[in-house]
C-alpha cells in the first residue's frame, strides 16, 4: 500500500463536506452550474474589500526591498504591532507585537498550537456539533479529541464540559461564531467556562487552555458584539482568519493572538513559533501580511451575508424546519424531517440541492446549508425546501 494505514482509513471514510462538493460539481457538468442549489462548502462568493485590492496595486507600484524574501517565523513586526494595537484597544489588554503570530489561515494557526501545548496522548475537549478538520488537526499533534455534547440550542453545555475534563486534559476547543450552527456563545457561558477551567487548573495542579477558534470573528449580525474571549480566562490562545472576512480564502492569511495574562508566555510564545516552522509552514505568506495589518477593522459586506441569512431562516421556519436562528458565519443547521440525515440529504439532491448531513459536524439527524451563495440561487432553491417540507407534514409552529 502506497500510503499510510491512517491516511488510508481516513480516505475511505471522506469527509462529507468534501464528498458533497464533488458530487455537486458532477451535477453541474450534467445539469449546468445554474440549475444546481450547491450549499455544500464554506467558499465565500464575494470579492475581497476594495481597500484591499487598492493595497496590493500600490505594494506593487511601490515595492518594498526584500519584500519576498524569508522573515522572522513570527511574522513581520510592522504587521504584528498594527495587530496588537487594534486588540489592546478592543481588550483593553496589553497586547504586544510579541503576542501574535501570523500562521497560514485559522488551520495553520490551530495546528501550530495544538502542536505546541499537546504532549502525546493529551486530551482537547471540543463542543459537538463541530467542524470535523479538528479530529484530524489534534491527531497531528499526537493528541486526542474528546466530543461534549451542547445543549439543544447549540449554546455550550458548561455543566457537562466541566465532567469531561479529567487529568488528561489540554485544552478546551470553541469555536464562535460556529460552524456549523452559527451561534454565537454568550458573555455568560464564557464567564461560566472561564469560572471552570480555572478551578479545574488548579484541582488538576496543571494549566488548561482555552482555544478560541474565531475564523467567523466579524460575521456577526443582529447588531450584537462578539464577547471578547480574553475576558474571561487568562490562558486563552484565539485564532484568526481572514479567509472569510476579508475573502482571502485562497491566500491563507490568519494569526494567533496570545492573552497577555497568559502563563509562561514567553515559553508558550517560543513554541508556536517553532512549531509555526517546523510544521512547514516556516511564515505566514508575506504579501498578505503586509496588507493585512492595515485592515485590521475592515470585512467584506456583512449585510449581505445578514440578507440572505433572514431570507433562508425566515422561510425555512416558514416551512416548518426547525432551525436555530444563526447570530453569525454563514451557516444554518437545520432539524432534518427525518432521523435519516443522510437519506434526507439525498432526497434533496435529487432536487438538485445541496446540504452536507449533520453526521459530518457529528451530529445526525440536523443538516447544514452553507449561505455563501448568491441570493437569486437561494430563491430558486426554496421551492425545493418547500417540496421536501411537505412530503413530510412538517408545520410551521415547529420552527423555533
Ligand atoms: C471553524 C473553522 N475553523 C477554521 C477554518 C479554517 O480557516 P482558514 O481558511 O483560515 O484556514 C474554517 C474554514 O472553513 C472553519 O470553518
Amino acid at each position: 500500500m502506497a500510503i499510510s494505514k491512517k491516511v488510508k482509513s481516513v480516505l475511505d471514510g471522506a469527509s462529507w463536506i468534501r464528498r458533497m462538493f464533488e458530487e455537486g460539481e458532477e451535477m453541474k457538468r450534467i445539469h449546468g452550474e445554474e440549475n444546481v442549489f450547491d450549499f455544500s462548502l464554506g467558499n465565500p462568493d464575494v470579492e475581497p474589500p476594495d481597500s484591499l485590492k487598492k493595497q496590493l496595486k500600490a505594494l506593487a507600484d511601490n515595492p518594498v526591498l526584500g519584500m519576498h524574501r524569508y522573515m522572522a517565523n513570527s511574522g513581520y513586526s510592522e504587521t504584528r504591532s498594527a495587530i496588537a494595537a487594534v486588540l489592546a484597544e478592543e481588550s483593553g489588554l496589553p497586547f504586544q507585537e510579541d503576542h501574535i503570530v501570523m500562521t497560514v489561515g485559522a488551520a495553520g494557526g490551530l495546528n501550530v498550537i495544538l502542536k505546541t501545548i499537546l504532549d502525546e496522548g493529551e486530551e482537547v475537549i471540543v463542543p459537538s456539533p463541530y467542524f470535523v478538520e479538528y479530529r484530524f488537526y489534534i491527531d497531528n499533534a499526537g493528541g486526542s479529541l474528546r466530543l461534549v455534547d451542547t445543549n439543544e440550542d447549540f449554546s455550550l453545555d458548561v455543566d457537562a464540559i466541566e465532567k469531561a475534563i479529567h487529568r488528561n486534559t489540554k485544552a478546551v476547543l470553541i469555536n464562535s461564531p460556529n460552524n456549523p450552527t452559527g451561534v454565537v456563545y454568550s458573555h455568560e457561558s464564557l464567564e461560566a467556562l472561564g469560572k471552570v477551567l480555572e478551578r479545574k487548573s488548579r484541582e488538576l495542579g496543571k494549566t488548561l487552555y482555552l482555544v478560541s477558534d474565531e475564523a467567523y470573528k466579524r460575521l456577526v449580525y443582529d447588531h450584537i458584539t462578539l464577547p471578547v474571549v480574553f475576558h474571561y480566562y487568562p490562558h486563552t490562545l484565539r485564532v484568526i482568519s481572514h479567509s472569510k472576512d476579508l475573502a482571502l480564502a485562497g491566500e491563507r492569511i490568519g494569526y494567533i493572538a496570545i492573552n497577555p495574562k497568559c502563563e509562561d508566555i514567553d515559553e508558550l510564545i517560543a513554541g508556536l513559533v517553532f512549531a509555526n516552522r517546523t510544521l512547514g509552514f516556516v511564515n505566514a505568506p508575506a504579501l498578505m501580511q503586509r496588507l493585512v495589518g492595515s485592515l485590521q477593522k475592515n470585512s467584506v459586506n456583512i449585510h449581505a451575508y445578514e440578507e440572505r441569512r433572514d431570507l433562508f431562516y425566515n422561510t425555512l421556519t416558514a416551512f416548518g424546519y426547525p432551525v436555530v436562528k444563526p447570530q453569525g458565519a454563514f451557516y444554518l443547521f437545520p432539524k432534518a424531517p427525518i432521523e435519516d440525515d443522510v437519506a434526507f440529504t439525498r432526497e434533496l439532491q435529487e432536487k438538485r440541492i445541496l446540504v452536507v448531513p449533520g453526521r459530518g459536524f457529528g451530529k445526525p439527524g440536523h443538516f447544514r446549508i452553507a449561505y455563501c451563495v448568491d441570493k437569486a440561487k437561494i430563491e430558486k432553491a426554496l421551492p425545493g425546501f418547500k417540496e421536501a417540507a411537505e412530503k413530510y407534514n412538517l408545520k410551521a409552529e415547529r420552527g423555533k
